[in-house]
């Protein structure tokens, strides 16, 4: 029986306790209810080599199978080349890169262990789909090995342009890697053009639309996915959470000040420096309000062996510790930042309660915050979500206020307006939101890539007029949905 193989640096593994922040993790977790397969990926062990494992918890769906890393892979691999090289590059921050050619050795190594295992485990007619930008090489490696399955990839992370791609050293050796998958999903339209832009000047594949290529005798298709939520998961636990003691004891705790939330995890992708200052602006211009609201950011600490991840902690208390001390009263503190992570159902009815979502990364692949916070409003009386242009969801969201999160001053006025909105405006600004957001939640966001994915190489036709040397004697259903071929 045909199955479907997610593969992904992070799981989801039922045995670890706690919330964790994150949105791969909370997106494949829904893929699995509508796809039943196996999830495969890092188990969260670094051991010696020797000690070195691949277990299958079985007996749920996904079937689980994880594999571990020593030491050296893991900072070579996830501290190294994923989060210090390629995330800072993706968010188009090339000053924070610190490429070394070792870490790229140990990255590449790490892919080849995952082929290996997965090796072990694919059958001819599974579908293997392969996500961020920890494993772009993937595929590559598991064609070496000789597996002919449809293989898919999904990119979290936004795509930046050319100019950026080109200044990580060694680019050739990885983006062009990508080729080797049969379908490459982003988050928006702009991250595959760009991509696109990426194969043609660098690489001078062929292309007619800049949807197709041909690379190397393959064929490779990109196309747009967005992330969506389960909106009407999260409505539920929005009406259900506002209830909750958690969020009472909050409300409670606020008195009737308005509550202004960020969730992020503490990455400085986030912005959550700039729009701590936006609120310290909006209090200084509209001194009205001091007293009145209160900012809640919750920011879960996030790969914490890493510089920056250490230094952005010490950079975002201090501000907000500088802020409360400059404007708070004795009876109320106008940020409350805090690090511990809630889970999903908690967040839920926080978002309800908050009269406005500030939303305010300087780049974001896509931003499921986001769209969790509209789900999660009131339709008689919905917040107003304050959104970065520069995150996927805002191509999106076109209901809320969206700002230039360098620009702290419009911010500033953003939050104002926010607070102060009119009823009717506040409906209407929702209504397109969810309409938009309904377009694509979560479970078309599976079904749609895994529907291309299936299709993928019927694409060969484009290139009657080029000479095919591989990947044409494959001739699979191709009329069958995703769900039928994974089941059949
Ligand atoms: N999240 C959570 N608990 C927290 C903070 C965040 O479960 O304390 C979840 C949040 O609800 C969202 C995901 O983590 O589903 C974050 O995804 P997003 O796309 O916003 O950002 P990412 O962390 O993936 O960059
Ligand atoms: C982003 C990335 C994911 C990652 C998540 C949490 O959403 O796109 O791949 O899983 O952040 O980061 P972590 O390093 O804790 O897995």
């Amino acid at each position: 029986m045909a199955k479907l193989i997610v593969v992904s640096n992070r799981v989801s593994l039922p045995t670890r306790s706690g919330s964790r922040a994150g949105g791969l993790e909370v997106a494949l977790r829904a893929v699995f209810n509508e796809f039943p397969g196996v999830w495969f990926g890092w188990s969260g062990r670094v051991v010696l080599r020797d000690a070195i494992e691949t277990r299958t918890i079985s007996g749920q769906n996904p079937t689980f199978i994880v594999t571990d890393l020593t030491a050296a892979d893991h900072d070579e691999y996830y501290n190294g080349f994923a989060n210090r090289v390629l995330w800072p590059i993706l968010h188009y921050r090339l000053d924070l890169a610190d490429y070394r050619l070792r870490e790229l050795t140990g990255y590449l190594r790490v892919n080849d262990h995952f082929a290996d295992e997965l090796h072990k485990i694919i059958a001819p007619d599974d579908t293997v789909w392969v996500h961020d930008y920890h494993l772009m090489p993937l595929a590559k490696a598991l064609r070496e090995r000789g597996h002919r399955n449809r293989i898919g990839f999904f990119l979290h992370t936004p795509m930046p342009p050319v100019e950026i791609l080109t200044a990580l050293p060694s680019h050739e050796r990885l983006f062009p890697s990508l080729c080797y998958y049969d379908l490459i999903g982003f988050q928006t339209e702009t991250d595959s053009t760009n991509f696109a832009r990426y194969l043609v000047s660098e690489c001078k594949y062929a292309s007619r639309d800049l949807t197709t290529f041909l690379a190397g005798g393959r064929s490779v298709t990109l196309g747009h996915f967005p992330v969506g939520v389960d909106i009407d998961e999260m409505q539920n636990w929005a009406a259900r959470g506002r209830d909750s003691p958690l969020v009472q004891r909050i409300v409670d705790s606020l008195g009737n000040r308005a509550m202004l939330i960020g969730v992020d995890r503490l990455d400085y992708s986030k912005g959550i420096m700039p729009r701590m200052e936006a609120f310290e602006q909006f209090l200084v211009a509209h001194p009205d309000w001091r007293g009145r609201t209160t900012f809640l950011q919750i920011a879960p600490r996030s790969r914490i062996k890493i510089r920056e991840y250490v230094d952005l902690e010490g950079e975002v208390s201090t501000t907000a510790g500088r802020i409360n001390g400059s404007l708070g009263q004795a009876d109320w503190t106008p940020i409350r930042y805090i690090n511990q992570s809630y889970s999903r159902t908690a967040l839920a009815g926080m978002y309800r309660h908050a009269r406005a979502g500030i939303v305010t990364p300087f780049r974001d692949g896509m931003n499921l915050v986001a769209k969790e916070y509209i789900a999660a409003q009131d339709v008689a009386d919905p917040g107003v979500l304050i959104l970065s242009r520069f995150a996927g969801a805002a191509k999106e969201c076109l209901g809320a206020l969206l700002v230039n999160p360098y620009d702290k001053e419009t911010t500033a006025q953003a939050i104002f307006r926010a607070l102060t909105m009119p009823l009717d405006e506040r409906k209407e600004r929702y209504r397109t939101n969810i309409e938009n957001m309904r377009k694509n939640d979560i479970a078309d966001w599976g079904a749609k890539f895994l529907g291309q994915l299936n299709e993928a190489d019927s694409e060969l036709s484009l290139f009657a007029d080029f000479p095919l040397e591989s990947n044409s004697d494959d001739t699979p259903e191709r009329t069958v949905t995703p769900r039928q071929r994974l089941q059949s």
